[in-house]
């Protein structure tokens, strides 16, 4: 029974997480957010006042923070703890979003969780999500995805998953912070987000959730 690694990067809001989810359940593989991890590092910064233009600081934080992921009982999904503290749903805040691309462009912040990145894909069985997957942390996959989509619609998608859980976000907040996200994940010294010479690119803006996963699976299956 062969395994294979799936990497998915792109850009923000584009579905990554969407379809890494579908191919983990449709194939039994586990599934890594690792945008999680750089939120919930972010997430400790700010609440305990980090000073992450100090390398020093930096360095001291990262060695109390602990970052694991646990399947909810209830559905099965994978949810992301900050030092035994669920903060799968206070990560998607957007005061969060607001800083993690800084604090992703941290050169000892990605080297910490690279590290933990490439020890989970080690049986592989695995697919991840993020800007550096099939670049950085496993160049060798099997599969790896580029993910697009129009930006007027990525900013409905994302606009839409926060006004549910708080109506007083609004549309221009939701696109300034994927425009500055994007800018800062592109331009960054550190590995920018950038396609794999030898990912497959799926643009996902006139595709149905079902659609874009049976593409996937097919590229899956030609790689089994
Ligand atoms: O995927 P998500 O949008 O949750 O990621 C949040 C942020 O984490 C990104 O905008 C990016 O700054 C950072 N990130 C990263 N490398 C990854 C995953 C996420 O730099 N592999």
């Amino acid at each position: 029974d062969k395994k294979i690694i799936i990497t998915i990067d792109g850009w923000s809001s584009c579905g990554k997480s969407t379809l890494a989810k579908q191919l983990a359940r449709e194939l039994g593989y586990v599934y890594i957010d690792s945008g999680a991890m750089y939120r919930s590092i972010t997430l400790y910064f700010l609440r305990n006042h980090v000073d992450w233009t100090n390398p020093e600081a930096v360095h001291e934080a990262l060695g109390h923070i602990k970052l694991q992921f646990h399947a909810n009982h209830k559905n099965g999904q994978s949810e992301i703890f900050l030092n035994d503290e669920n903060v799968e749903y206070v990560i998607r805040d957007l005061v969060v979003a607001e800083k993690v691309s800084e604090v992703a462009a941290i050169r000892e912040v990605r080297e910490y969780a690279v590290k933990q990145q490439q020890e989970m894909g080690r049986k592989k069985g695995i697919v991840m999500d993020g800007r550096d997957i099939g670049t950085v942390v496993f160049p060798d996959a099997e599969l790896k995805i580029f993910m697009t989509a129009d930006n007027a619609i990525r900013v409905q998608r994302r606009f839409k998953e926060l006004y549910e859980k708080n109506p007083n976000v609004t549309i221009e907040e939701v696109r300034a912070n994927l425009e500055m996200r994007d800018y800062i994940d592109s331009h960054r010294e550190v590995s920018p987000l950038r396609q794999a010479e030898d990912a497959l690119v799926l643009d996902n803006s006139h595709l149905t959730i079902r659609q874009q996963l049976d593409i996937a699976l097919g590229w899956v299956k030609e790689r089994l």
